[in-house]
């Protein structure tokens, strides 16, 4: 196996909120390798933006390491290292500022970083809108102007004008139409697979990743619970968290209905909120749980090449 692109070792985070401290990353690693799609999965206050976050250097880690190209990341990011790691959110117009023209939007990371001559900045916005199916004709339009879909799009080819070698996707279609999702899904496969890049995709819906990752991390409450790769993720999952978060997303067959884990039933998450201190912090909503999932934190079990789960009863 080939040196990973990133790898994050032993990473916790830890948010002081007053005078209590909120964990939202404990002991979490991956690695993503050249060309790969990683997804980030897991429910709402899970740690995925915050290991985002970290990835980008937007926030440093409490604890734990991370490596990129093989060198250690520092907490403080020289400019060349930015350029390398980009950012796309669920909201683009975040990332668009509303009173510069998208040409001129694009245009900006590729005049910071150096990228083109001052005379061919705008040509080369226009082929960043096309590489994203836009056209150039658009180069002048403001944000407003666009569609949620057209937006997401811009805020790509900003993205793809800094030559990235990681692009870290946080919830990219989430607040986009199902059709349009589709075709962002799309774009963005394409992409990867013209321009070799590495994608770490965060999302809270499993169903969304299946045709574009290549591999699947399972996050629980900060916690790394299941990794693998997406076909063993949706053809076996072993850990409960991963197939109750399977059983609830839609399938398009009755072979798949057939093969889908089913959930019994979900407990009362407040349940969860109070009992996660010892033990498996999911035994307090899990169906399966033992005794021992109550008493004793599951270690991480490997299964194959690094992939594995951290749970006492697996299916
Ligand atoms: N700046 C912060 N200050 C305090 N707590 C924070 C901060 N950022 C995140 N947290 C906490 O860390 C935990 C993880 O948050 P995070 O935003 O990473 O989750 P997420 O998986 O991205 O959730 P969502 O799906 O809602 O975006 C949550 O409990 C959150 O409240
Ligand atoms: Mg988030």
């Amino acid at each position: 196996m080939p040196e990973p692109l990133l790898a994050v070792r032993d990473v916790s985070k830890t948010y002081r909120v007053g005078r209590t401290e909120v964990a939202a990353l404990r002991d979490v690693g991956l690695e993503l390798h050249k060309g790969e799609c990683l997804a980030l999965v897991g429910e709402s206050g899970s740690g995925k933006t915050t290991l985002g976050k970290l990835i980008l250097g937007i926030e440093a880690p409490s604890a734990g390491t991370l490596h990129f190209a093989g060198e250690r990341l520092p907490d403080r990011r020289a400019r060349t290292l930015r350029r390398r790691l980009q950012f796309v959110q669920q909201n683009p117009m975040s990332a668009l500022n509303p009173k510069r023209t998208i040409g001129d939007s694009i245009a900006l990371p590729l005049a910071v970083h150096g990228l083109v001559p001052r005379a061919r900045l705008r040509a080369r916005a226009g082929e960043l809108l096309g590489l994203v199916g836009m056209s150039a004709d658009l180069l002048d339009r403001y944000p407003a102007m666009l569609s949620g879909g057209q937006r997401q799009r811009v805020a790509l080819a900003r993205a793809l004008a800094a030559e990235p070698d990681c692009i870290v996707l946080d919830e990219p279609t989430s607040s986009l139409d199902v059709s349009v999702q589709a075709r962002i899904l799309q774009l963005l496969a394409d992409l990867q697979a013209r321009l070799g890049l590495s994608y770490i995709f965060i999302t809270h819906d499993l169903g969304v990743v299946r045709n574009i990752a290549h591999r699947v991390v399972v996050l629980y409450r900060g916690r790394v619970v299941e990794t693998g790769t997406t076909a063993a993720m949706f053809g076996r999952p072993r850990h409960r968290y991963t197939q109750m978060l399977l059983s609830s997303i839609p399938v398009v067959s009755d072979e798949e209905e057939r093969l889908k884990p089913s959930w019994p039933w979900e407990r009362d998450v407040a349940a969860a909120e109070v009992a996660a201190a010892v033990g498996c912090a999911f035994a307090p909503r899990c169906a399966y749980a033992l005794d021992v999932c109550r008493r004793e934190a599951p270690a991480f079990h490997p299964v194959s090449s690094g992939d594995g789960h951290a749970c006492h009863c697996p299916g």
